[in-house]
């Protein structure tokens, strides 16, 4: 980690626009287990979550600062009993009502309870095309099954439906069969999205990494399809940083169009910003959530391109990467303030790609999952959230 100096007085500290999206992290509990989780190594236990009326005054300040859009995750957000609850205050609020789940823990009655509260649209997780492959990754028998359920569920309620599929290694060679199962389930959308590798991910990085070979099937397989299935599936695509040739903009650029609120009520600018060491992260049990987007020290840190070094500030694609993932610059070349080693113009860029080529053609280590607290079995049976 490093230490990050204070910073520079920029156009950073104008008043920024609102966020387009809030994500509210309301648990980090989840049934799966899965060896490429992107929450931090340190979870929030239960104890430490926000109580249903800190979740609401926080949807009423999300829609006061003007965002549109609210994401309930986790973790496994339906694993807190008040969601229907919060999910009506959004609707209230003409929020726009996103859950993000792994499925399991929800069936048709929870779902149609939800639905009637306002939920607008169902992002639900698919590990594999098909079942062993599935529940070997997410480290939980019958899960897969259990997600074919939900999503005719969606069908049959009208819900909108879209699929996350997150690749790596070993389900790389089944992209277009992801795509022909994202069709036969009726979703409108499908996210085709390399993995990540923050938080937990991070450790399974060697067991997950793709090779160059995989990554062009599945580019392949993506791009026939999307000419194929134009109006009938829309199909987005997260290309692997490592083999990039420029960084994403990560988060839409640090602190301008999303924000994460940890389980304990931790205002992020991403999910992995806690890495950074030397910014404070402010928690919407002290203050309003519009006074930390707008006067937070973190949030200013890297918000638009001021903050930059050379060569991104003389860059013609800095206000559009935005100089891509400080989480990831600081991963992998030690400091969150230089550019995104994701970006060919990094010093760092050839030692990454090296990286990945020679972890993805190594035998691939056993996973290390990610074990839940408690056994998983009882997720269904005992889903108690506040
Ligand atoms: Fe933190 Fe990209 S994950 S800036």
């Amino acid at each position: 980690m490093n230490a990050v100096p204070s910073a520079p007085d920029p156009i950073a500290r104008r008043a920024p626009a609102p966020p387009l999206a809030v994500l509210l992290e309301l648990t980090h509990r989840c049934p799966l287990a899965c060896p490429y989780c992107s929450n931090p190594l340190r979870l929030v236990g239960q104890r430490e979550e926000l109580a249903t009326a800190d979740w609401l005054r926080v949807l009423d300040q999300a829609a006061e600062l003007g965002a549109l859009q609210v994401h309930f995750s986790g973790g496994e957000p339906t694993l807190r009993r008040d969601l229907p609850e919060l999910v009506a205050r959004a609707r209230a609020l003409g929020l726009y009502a996103n859950l993000i789940t792994s499925g399991i823990g929800l069936d048709r009655t929870r779902l149609q309870a939800l639905q009637q509260a306002g939920l607008d649209h169902l992002q639900l997780s698919l590990q594999d095309s098909e079942a062993a492959g599935a529940d070997r990754i997410a480290g939980y028998d019958g899960a897969h099954r259990r997600k074919l359920a939900l999503a005719q569920w969606c069908r049959e309620l009208d819900l909108p439906l879209t699929l996350n599929a997150v690749i790596h290694r070993h389900n790389a060679g089944r992209v277009a069969a992801m795509i022909e199962l994202a069709l036969e389930l009726g979703a409108g959308r499908l996210e085709v999205a390399h993995t990540q590798y923050y938080g937990w991910g991070l450790k399974n990085r060697a067991a997950l990494m793709p090779t160059r070979e995989q990554l062009q099937a599945a580019t392949a397989a993506v791009e026939a399809a999307r000419e194929r299935l134009r109006g009938r599936l829309t199909i987005d695509y997260v290309t692997p940083d490592y083999y990039a040739r420029r960084p994403k903009a990560c988060m839409g650029g640090w602190a301008q169009r999303f924000v994460n609120i940890s389980p304990e009520g931790k205002v992020l600018p991403c999910h992995a910003a806690e890495t950074i060491d030397g910014l404070r992260f402010e928690s919407v049990r002290e203050r309003s959530l519009g006074e930390i987007w707008r006067e937070s020290e973190a949030f200013a840190r890297f918000r638009g391109s001021d903050w930059m070094p050379e060569p991104c500030r003389g860059c013609e694609h800095r206000e559009r990467d935005w100089g891509g993932c400080r989480c990831q610059a600081l991963a992998l070349s030690g400091r969150a303030d230089t550019l995104d080693p994701v970006c060919e113009r990094s010093p760092d860029h050839a030692r990454v790609r090296a990286l990945a080529e020679r972890e993805s053609q190594a035998p691939a280590p056993d996973f290390v999952y990610r074990r839940p607290s408690r056994p998983v079995a009882a997720v269904d049976d005992d889903a108690d959230g506040d």
